[in-house]
């Protein structure tokens, strides 16, 4: 622990999602997102479970936010549900809706932590999927109305913006693999829903900046380091393909203000790149966001087989790592990873403020009778992946914060209530919350580091 060594204002927080502990997915006028939809498909969802109760979190944030600021907790990372302020995804605003957000904000400003707003992590408004949505290039502007109204309502008191979560799931399971809301399955769609939602980014950066409120705006992009395990020709052309279907297709348009070449020439090909009009891409790279996003989770290894355009998940973390230690979900806990992935950030996309957004794991959490978990493995792997950016930070990265995901057990979409990623555990049935043992260690962490760092 000595080791860990991260400067005086680094950002120690937790994140979460609306739709993930929310709940009250039809109170006080929201409408209905995709989720909502999504979830009452037969099959999509582990267990038949889905989000309308979740963690109970409309009715109960008070106490969630007295359990954050126990933990000493720097900022708190939530996400907007965009039908609970324009329930058919424009016009009207539903004012109780907007409201809960001004309690929420409220709530933790007077508790001493920083409110960090992502305006999209999936939830979008279903009547306007209905019309198009994501598929139709009007959405930019009727995210951007959205965001503008966000901004003018809780600007002054937020500081911390951004737009999209992971635009990769959003495009790629929404709408290629179909396993997400809104469950599409077409390859052309999921890159030109990705495109719309690139040109939303930008336009949603631009009234931020003329919004004149103070703060900064980001976006937060998934992203997994990849590593050439065979060293050959063939493995080494599939590892630059799978970081750039992966990774710079999605971080290139948001940093470097382009699509990537390669993979660009791959979707010419395939019939799959999208449609692009005069215009977009200056749009795009003049408003490039003030910090860079990123959640990590796993890296990809790639090896020498046999992989072709459409199949390039063929070669990846196909064959097994002897001694790795796998979570939950079946993710390889692999710290250095991050290290990997930060030092790439920096020498790709130059000395813009880093943020990690999210990094956490899912684990047995074998409960006590009292509800306590001594969940060691947690703490261990929140420790390794601080380590890790303490050593990135010494190799000269511009890394500012941390967010541990997740600041409770949620709804973890397709797998349901099965996946705890939480230091704080949820009892289902009760709604009780216990801290965990990793929420304690990350606390006293927190608490060290305030008293100590320089
Ligand atoms: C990320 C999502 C987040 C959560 C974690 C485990 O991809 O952004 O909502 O589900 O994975």
């Amino acid at each position: 622990m000595e080791d860990i060594k991260l400067p005086k204002g680094f950002v120690f927080g937790t994140a979460t999602s609306s739709y993930q502990i929310e709940g009250a997915w039809n109170e006080d006028g929201k409408g209905e997102s995709i989720w909502d939809e999504f979830c009452r498909r037969k099959g999509a969802i582990a267990n038949g479970e889905d989000g309308t109760t979740a963690c109970d979190h409309y009715h109960r944030y008070k106490e969630d936010i007295a359990l954050m600021k126990k933990l000493n907790v720097m900022s708190y990372r939530f996400s907007i549900s965009w039908p609970r302020i324009f329930p058919d995804g424009y016009g009207k605003v539903n004012e109780k809706g907007a409201a809960f957000y001004d309690s929420l904000i409220d709530e933790l400003i007077k508790n001493g932590i920083e409110p960090s707003i992502t305006l999209y992590h999936w939830d979008l408004p279903l009547k306007f999927h209905e019309e198009g949505g994501w598929l139709k290039r009007e959405s930019a502007d009727i995210f951007a109305d959205y965001a503008k109204y966000c901004f003018k309502r809780y600007g002054g008191r937020v500081k911390m913006w951004a737009t999209f979560n992971e635009m990769y799931v959003a495009a790629h399971l929404g709408y290629e693999s179909g396993k997400f809301a809104p469950g599409i399955q077409d390859p052309k769609k999921a890159m030109q829903a990705a495109h719309h939602m690139h040109l939303a980014h930008a336009k949603a950066v631009k009234a931020f900046r003329q919004s004149g409120i103070k703060g900064q705006i980001g976006i937060v992009h998934c992203m997994s380091p990849v590593y050439d395990m065979d060293k050959t020709n063939r493995s080494a052309e599939n590892a630059r393909k799978v970081d750039g279907i992966w990774n710079r297709w999605f971080t290139d348009p948001s940093f470097k203000g382009s699509y990537p070449e390669d993979i660009m020439e791959m979707r010419k090909r395939q019939g799959t790149a999208p449609e692009i009009l005069p215009g977009d891409m200056e749009l795009i790279k003049e408003n490039r966001a003030d910090f860079f996003g990123v959640n990590f989770y796993f890296r990809f290894r790639v090896y020498d087989c046999d992989s072709d355009e459409f199949n390039w998940m063929n070669c990846v973390n196909s064959r097994p790592v002897e001694g790795a230690k796998i979570t939950e979900m079946g993710w390889e806990v692999f710290p250095e990873g991050l290290f990997t992935l930060l030092k790439n950030i920096d020498s790709q996309y130059g000395k813009i403020p880093v943020y990690i957004m999210e990094n956490g794991m899912a684990a047995k959490d074998i409960e006590g009778p009292n509800g306590e978990v001594a969940d060691d493995g947690r703490v261990e792997y929140i420790k390794g992946h601080l380590l890790a950016c303490s050593d990135a930070i010494k190799a000269g990265c511009n890394l500012k914060g941390y967010y541990y995901w997740s600041f409770m057990d949620n709804f973890e979409w397709t797998s349901g209530y099965s996946k705890r990623f939480g230091i704080i555990r949820v009892d289902y049935k009760t709604q009780k919350r216990t801290i965990k043992k990793s929420g304690q260690w990350y606390g006293d962490f927190i608490a060290l580091h305030k008293k100590t760092a320089v």
